[in-house]
């Protein structure tokens, strides 16, 4: 069995009559998951900071790249397996950290999770869910089944932070992706426009609401004031007065692999490596935190060679196929994150949307590399790219 079978049990399944209930080109499900959601839900997801102009220009980077296939170099047995961060997984991939899916749709974070965990891919749950930790790690099998990682938004409260670590850890996950481009929120005018935000209405803030140490901070229960709650929650959410010797703080609570998510300059990654971190996300949040920043996969060449063979680098930002996958792979990437896709593939079908999603991301990717020449991710190079002309 390989990935690209998929493509097979598609065609097989058509003989019946049958055809996937969503598209295969997975650059179309934006506009079908905009018809399907409200305005709010899908300005939020879809929106960027400012014009838009850094999630363009993620796309543009991509697009600029183009891979140079290779031919007559036996690809029959093909592997696409990759360890990271110490753990042996399927393929390079994992489902980035997005918060709030329950405006998306009510299955919310436990179907996203279910689906990266029945094929074997990480899931990284964001500390902005509609799902408490413990309730998605259920969701996701045993402690050792499903692979799951935690994502970090530093709050201010030290204390928080020590509880949420240390609930995460006992809960299975293994990894702990701390992201460093949100101590504030970014001008994002599609939201600013229709006065939108979950988080005031208790959307996204159920990792906080569920927490003893949050709850201590508070005059009265969640539940007999969430106004109060959310207040308090908006109050130390995030924490703009953090700097880099504040990290050995994480290092002494989590004893596993800690990787910082939102890494752009090749200083950054090599601060990084000497704070005794473990991996680097290269990605500037999907373009929703600066606008007119580099695009991450113009950041990510420098990156790789800056802390590629300190540290394990994965990459994000405006992925959208398997090709695109490739190509950050060939620029250094050990590992690809995807955000908004699988979110759409979540707001259009719940599981198996996001189930969908994957499949098609790692079909297209195992058939890009083979048609490319490569058996595995390990061949590929940035020799494997050419830019096409302006
Ligand atoms: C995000 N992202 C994000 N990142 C994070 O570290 N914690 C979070 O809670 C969220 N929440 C979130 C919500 C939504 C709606 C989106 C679209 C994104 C960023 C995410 O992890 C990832 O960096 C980007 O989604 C990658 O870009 P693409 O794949 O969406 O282009």
């Amino acid at each position: 069995m390989s990935w690209a079978d998929f493509q097979y049990e598609i065609y097989l399944n058509g003989l019946t009559g049958a055809v996937p209930r969503l598209p295969t080109d997975l650059t179309r499900l934006e506009e079908l998951a905009a018809h399907r959601l409200g305005p709010g839900p899908v300005g939020y997801v879809a929106g960027s900071a400012g014009n838009g102009s850094t999630a363009r220009a993620n796309r543009a980077a991509l697009d600029r790249r183009r891979i140079v296939p290779r031919m007559l170099r036996d690809v029959r047995e093909r592997d696409l397996s990759v360890t990271l961060l110490g753990r042996p997984l399927p393929a390079p991939v994992a489902l980035a950290p997005v918060g709030v899916l329950s405006i998306l749709h009510p299955d919310a974070e436990p179907a996203a999770a279910r689906a990266a965990a029945a094929r074997g891919i990480p899931y990284i749950l964001s500390s902005a869910s509609s799902t408490p930790m413990e309730r998605v790690a259920e969701a996701m099998g045993e402690i050792g089944e499903g692979e799951r990682w935690f994502q970090l938004y530093w709050p201010k409260d030290v204390e928080v932070a020590r509880s949420f670590l240390s609930r995460a850890r006992a809960a299975g996950y293994t990894a702990l992706v701390v992201t460093l481009d949100t101590p504030l929120l970014s001008w994002r005018p599609r939201d600013l426009d229709q006065a939108y935000l979950p988080f005031l209405h208790g959307v996204g803030t159920a990792n906080y609401f569920s927490d003893p140490a949050f709850r201590a901070g508070l005059a009265k229960p969640v539940e007999e004031d969430p106004n109060a709650a959310v207040t308090h929650f908006v109050s130390m959410f995030a924490d703009p007065g953090k700097t880099w010797p504040d990290l050995a703080f994480l290092r002494e609570n989590w004893d596993g692999p800690i990787v910082l998510k939102g890494i752009l300059h090749p200083d950054d990654a090599r601060a990084a490596a000497e704070a005794g971190m473990d991996g680097v996300v290269v990605s500037n949040h999907g373009g929703r935190q600066v606008a007119g920043s580099i695009a991450a996969a113009d950041a990510l060449p420098g990156v790789a060679d800056a802390v590629g063979d300190r540290l394990t680098v994965l990459f994000d930002s405006g992925v959208r196929t398997g090709d695109d996958i490739a190509k950050a792979l060939a620029l250094g990437a050990d590992g690809v994150l995807v955000g908004r896709p699988y979110a759409y593939g979540l707001a259009l079908d719940g599981q198996p949307g996001v189930d969908h999603v994957i499949r098609c991301l790692l079909a297209e990717l195992d058939l890009t590399l083979a048609l490319s020449g490569h058996a595995t991710p390990a061949t590929l190079t940035r020799d494997d790219l050419t830019e096409a002309a302006g």
